[in-house]
């Protein structure tokens, strides 16, 4: 056979478990999996991965890009953010077009269309935030038809202009099932926020607390509350829900319950809810460290840690949204003033390696699956992605088991100039990325070229269908036939 490239001598993480086998590509796809392929090259171009996984391309589905949000934009654009991602072995990313005042919802996806055009190395799609029910309900087929198949709603950021109320939670979802499409939703419950964050916005507690007001005006049943009634409009109109960023113990178990009797919610966390603690909000730079939901506490990161093992963590993300030191200063002491959000797609797999599977907390089918194949299904995009088969797109990553590379934000692709993991020791950054068979991240260092990413349609949200009472074991077990 003629083959472009023969990945050579890794151990594969495939669907079916981890095997020493080598892969060919031909064009884009990839063409065959198994030992000895390179004996009859014919001319293609070897890659080494002895003494590596290779893995299929991560991705990250939730990542807000040069985003206008808390009076600035987020200092990622595709540009950076694409390259971080691929730096991290991301090879899709899944951002949110939201329509600001007098946008339709075409006007979203037309902007955000414009914001990676000639940038993105990775490829790319949106999910379309519903910001105004009744002027966008009549707009959302649309979309579906022009490619789109998860739209978004936020309970909170009324002062944004973003924020859905339960009348238009429960309208889209009728509609998703109506449509065969996933509604995606922050859950912070925002008028007992409204409550908790004025008792402590006095001068008094802000010159005694600072940052710290942040996580003390946010106590998980803001989270927790929100989640269960986002679930009852779920369960009342059949509509499959997607919890996004979930980060405490309360509302994993809410959505636990929730699955075993049948409602069609899935959930993800996001990696800083997995690896990082509260007590960060005490340091003197506690505030960088600001994003909606906050960090939580070491009993949330355990939960989540086993709502992964258990399946009501389906997938983790990063949530992206990126601010310099300088943005970060614009919060003047007041907390209700900081950038909300954090740099995060050049770091999600070698925290979820080294913090997960290093750490023997999962394996890494495990880590795979919540990083690569769970995502790529639900958001509807496997076969195609998502996993290394015949067939599928030629997106992986090749990483070290073990060597280990140190946080530093001058040399990383990001454009933060801080990280909330700075220093810290971290495997699993991608050796080797390719993307739709393109080398696009060498020995560490990126070398595709900007503007190669495509735009990718997605008809459906692919996992509504099977997302049942029995949905822990249904998924974990449909992912590896
Ligand atoms: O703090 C965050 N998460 N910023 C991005 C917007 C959002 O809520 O996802
Ligand atoms: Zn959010
Ligand atoms: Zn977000």
């Amino acid at each position: 056979m003629n083959y472009d490239k023969i990945i050579t001598g890794g151990s594969v993480v495939t669907p079916g478990g981890v095997l020493d086998a080598d892969i060919a590509i031909s064009g884009e796809k990839i063409a065959a999996i198994g030992t000895g392929l390179a004996s009859s090259s014919n001319g293609a171009q070897i890659i080494d991965a002895a003494g590596h996984y290779v893995i299929p391309g991560v991705l990250d589905v939730h990542v807000h890009l040069a985003l206008p949000f808390c009076g600035t934009t987020s200092a990622d654009d595709y540009y950076t953010g694409t390259r971080a991602g691929a730096r991290g072995g991301v090879t899709t990313l899944i951002d949110f077009a939201i329509p600001y005042e007098g946008d339709s919802l075409n006007d979203a996806a037309d902007k955000w269309h414009q914001k990676a055009e000639g940038k993105a190395l990775i490829d790319y799609t949106f999910h379309i935030c519903i910001t105004r029910w009744d002027e966008h309900k009549d707009q959302i087929e649309g979309m579906v038809k022009r490619g789109f198949s998860t739209f978004k709603e936020f309970m909170i950021y009324e002062s944004e202009g973003w924020q859905s109320d339960d009348r238009a939670m429960f309208g889209t979802l009728e509609k998703m099932k109506e449509l065969g499409t996933m509604l995606l939703v922050h859950a912070e419950s925002s008028r007992v926020l409204d409550e908790l964050i004025e008792r402590h916005h006095t001068p008094e507690l802000m010159a005694k607390y600072g940052a710290q007001l942040h996580h003390m005006s946010r106590p998980n049943f803001v989270e927790a509350e929100a989640i269960q009634r986002a679930i009852m409009w779920s369960e009342m109109t059949g509509g499959q829900l997607y919890i996004v960023h979930m980060s405490t113990s309360e509302g994993a178990d809410i959505v636990r319950r929730a699955q075993s009797r049948g409602v069609p919610v899935l959930a993800e966390t996001c990696v800083q809810y997995l690896v990082l603690e509260d007590s960060v909000f005490a340091r003197e730079d506690g505030h960088l460290f600001a994003c909606c939901p906050q960090i939580k506490k070491p009993k949330d990161i355990e939960r989540l840690w086993k709502g992964m093992k258990d399946g009501e963590v389906s997938v983790v993300s990063t949530d992206t949204c990126t601010f310099s030191r300088e943005q970060k200063a614009m919060w003047e002491g007041d907390f209700t003033k900081i950038p909300m959000g954090l740099p995060g797609l050049e770091t999600l797999l070698p925290l979820v390696y080294t913090h997960g599977v290093r750490a023997g907390r999962i394996s890494i089918e495990e880590m795979c699956r919540k990083l690569s194949t769970n995502p790529a299904r639900i958001m509807g995009l496997a076969p195609r992605k998502g996993a290394i088969q015949v067939g599928a797109d030629a997106d992986m990553a090749i990483i070290h088991p073990t060597n280990e590379i140190r946080v530093d934000p001058g040399t990383m692709e990001t454009n933060a100039d801080w990280s909330p993991y700075e220093g810290w020791s971290l495997a699993g950054f991608s050796r080797t990325t390719l993307s739709r068979g393109d080398v696009i991240v060498d020995n560490y260092k990126v070398v595709g070229e900007a503007g190669r990413g495509k735009w990718l349609s997605r008809k459906t949200a692919g996992l509504a269908a099977e997302n049942s009472a029995h949905q822990h074991s249904e998924l974990e077990s449909a992912e590896i036939a």
